[in-house]
């Protein structure tokens, strides 16, 4: 199966799992759980949620993380303040990487956008140097685009 195909199934997947609820949190929680165990060699899965100008931790899959990672710090918050995806090769080579498992060696960090306006992001860690692409970055920027729409917006 190509990766395109696979991202073609995780994200009807998920639509068939988020299927009527709107609770953003639970939605979250079973879209990290999901990705995380479908998709091979990532050492986490999960969300941050923007709150006050600072990302603080949703839920996830992996070791426990930072709680909270200041506007524009790290991969997460370049990916908020670009408003863009962010495909990081070797994390070691990324300056402002926030390292919360020192096992993470390569990232993808989508933000979550709701009319142009970032509310969080969703980030994948893997151990493995290299691991995501653009057909990673293209299918969990579906995958996010079918969570909004299946959410209502984080409480404040
Ligand atoms: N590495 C991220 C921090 C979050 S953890 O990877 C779960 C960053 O640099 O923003």
């Amino acid at each position: 199966m190509s990766k395109q195909d696979m991202f073609a199934d995780l994200t009807s997947q998920t639509a068939a799992l988020l299927g009527a609820e709107r609770d953003p949190i639970a939605n979250a929680a079973n879209a990290a759980a999901l990705i995380f165990h479908v998709l091979p060699d990532l050492n986490w899965a999960g969300f941050y949620i923007l709150r006050g100008g600072e990302l603080v931790l949703g839920p996830f899959q992996g070791k426990p993380a930072c709680v909270r990672i200041p506007a524009g710090r790290g991969v997460c918050g370049a990916a908020v303040a670009q408003k863009e995806a962010i495909l990081v090769e070797d994390v070691h080579a990324f300056p402002g990487h926030i390292a919360c498992d020192a096992a993470s060696r390569s990232e993808l960090v989508v933000p979550l956008l709701r009319s142009g306006i970032p509310v969080g992001v969703i980030d994948l860690d893997s151990p493995v140097i290299g691991r995501f692409d653009a057909d990673d970055r293209i299918g969990i920027e579906a995958l996010a685009a079918v969570y909004l729409a299946a959410s209502d917006p984080f409480p404040a």
